[in-house]
C-alpha cells in the first residue's frame, strides 16, 4: 500500500476491529479481555477474542481467534495484525501466538499494539520473535 491516508485508514479498520473484537472476549477467569485482528492478502479483516475455559489450560488467546477466522475464509497471508487490551504496558502477543502468527506472516509484518482508545505501541514480528523457524525450514534439500 502505497498512499499514506490509505495505509492509516487499514490500519484504524484493523485497530477498529480488534477493539470490537475485545468487547466480545469469553473472560471470566482472567477477566484480561483480549481483541485481535488480521488483515489478509486480499485485503480482509478477520477478527477475534481470547475464549478461556474453566479448565484453564484450554483456553486460547485472541490472536488465535482471529488466525483461524483468517483460515476459515480462505486467507493464506497475514500482511498486518492488531492487538487491543487494557492493561500498565502494551500487550504484546504471547510466545505462542508469536509462532502462530508466523506461520502466516514475513518478519516485516507490523504488529500495531492499541488500548481502548489509541494505539500505544507498534513493532514487526522480527522484534516480536527474531531467528524465527517457518514454513521454509521444513523444505527438503
Ligand atoms: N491473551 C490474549 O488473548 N492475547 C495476548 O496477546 C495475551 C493474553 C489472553 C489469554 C488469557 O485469556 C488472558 O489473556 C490472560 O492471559
Amino acid at each position: 500500500m502505497t498512499n499514506p491516508a490509505a495505509a492509516l485508514d487499514a490500519q484504524e479498520a484493523l485497530i477498529a476491529a480488534a477493539r470490537a473484537a475485545r468487547a466480545l472476549a469469553y473472560a471470566p477467569y482472567s477477566r484480561f479481555a483480549v481483541g485481535a485482528a488480521v488483515l489478509d492478502e486480499q485485503g480482509r479483516i478477520h477478527a477475534g477474542c481470547n475464549v478461556e475455559n474453566a479448565a484453564y489450560p484450554q483456553g486460547w488467546c485472541a490472536e488465535t481467534s482471529a488466525l483461524a477466522a483468517l483460515v476459515a475464509a480462505g486467507g493464506r497471508r497475514v500482511l498486518a495484525v492488531a492487538v487491543c487490551a487494557v492493561a500498565a504496558e502494551p500487550v504484546t502477543p504471547c510466545g505462542g501466538c508469536r509462532q502462530k502468527i508466523r506461520e502466516f506472516a514475513a518478519d516485516d509484518c507490523p504488529i500495531y499494539v492499541a488500548d481502548a482508545h489509541t494505539l500505544v505501541a507498534s513493532f514487526t514480528l522480527g522484534q516480536l520473535l527474531p531467528c524465527s523457524f517457518g514454513p521454509a525450514h521444513l523444505a527438503r534439500p
